[in-house]
């Protein structure tokens, strides 16, 4: 019973595993810890920051697990083994890089997503990085929804609305203090929601 209540007490441990690279077989978390999976591509840098900040919003949740991965380093186990994913994607010709479409391409092709709809009820939002204002972000963060919404996940936002995002070339190089903020409320707002579903659960 005392070992019982230890091992959960360090399950409740925050944990951010930032560039990981490998996790063991991961299990469905536990009712007193939820897991939040951040994915994202990133060539020059700036998605990666905001996936940092993402993360870091996430783990502002006590008894929130947060895993930080490339998308192609995402696995099954990984996949379904957390309770909200958060998926980032810089914008290539307004909208969401192939190597982020050929992640949820994975979902089927590797993981065998369907026919039971194993993402089901999980907590899904998006975020983007661009290089110029209005030429695809809100199109890229909504496509990526929409993969999302496919799998009967339920999707939230924060920081805009549809998800956070960050201009990153011309007047406004990199991602700036307020594009982080947002990138952390969306993290934040996701490990919150992802809580309700998982005490909605436990009833
Ligand atoms: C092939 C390609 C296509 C791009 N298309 C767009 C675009 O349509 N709209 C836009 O705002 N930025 C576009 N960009 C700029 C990137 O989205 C931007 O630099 C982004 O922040 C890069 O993210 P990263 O640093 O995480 O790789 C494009 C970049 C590349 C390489």
């Amino acid at each position: 019973m005392i070992a019982q209540s230890a091992v959960r007490l360090l399950l409740g441990v925050l944990v951010l595993c930032v560039g990981c690279t490998q996790v063991g077989v991961q299990v469905q978390s536990p009712t007193d810890t939820i897991q939040v999976l951040v994915a994202y591509h990133s060539l020059s840098g700036n998605t990666q920051i905001m996936a940092q900040n993402v993360a870091v919003g996430a783990q502002a949740i006590p008894g929130t697990r947060v895993l930080l991965y490339t998308v192609g380093e995402v696995t099954a186990d990984l996949l379904f083994g957390s309770d909200a994913l958060v998926v980032g994607s810089p914008v290539y010709w307004s909208n969401m890089s192939g190597e982020v479409k050929t992640f949820f391409d994975r979902w089927q092709f590797e993981f065998g997503v369907f026919p039971e709809f194993k993402m089901r009820n999980k907590v899904g939002a998006a975020f983007a990085t661009g290089g110029q204002v209005s030429s695809g972000k809100e199109l890229t963060m909504l496509t990526i929804l929409a993969a999302m919404l496919g799998n009967q996940m339920i999707v939230v936002s924060h920081g805009g609305a549809f998800g956070a995002s960050a201009t990153t070339e011309g007047d406004s190089p990199g991602i700036d203090e307020a594009e982080k903020a947002d990138a952390r409320a969306l993290g934040k707002r996701v490990a919150e929601v992802a809580w309700m579903i998982k005490r909605g659960q436990s009833h």
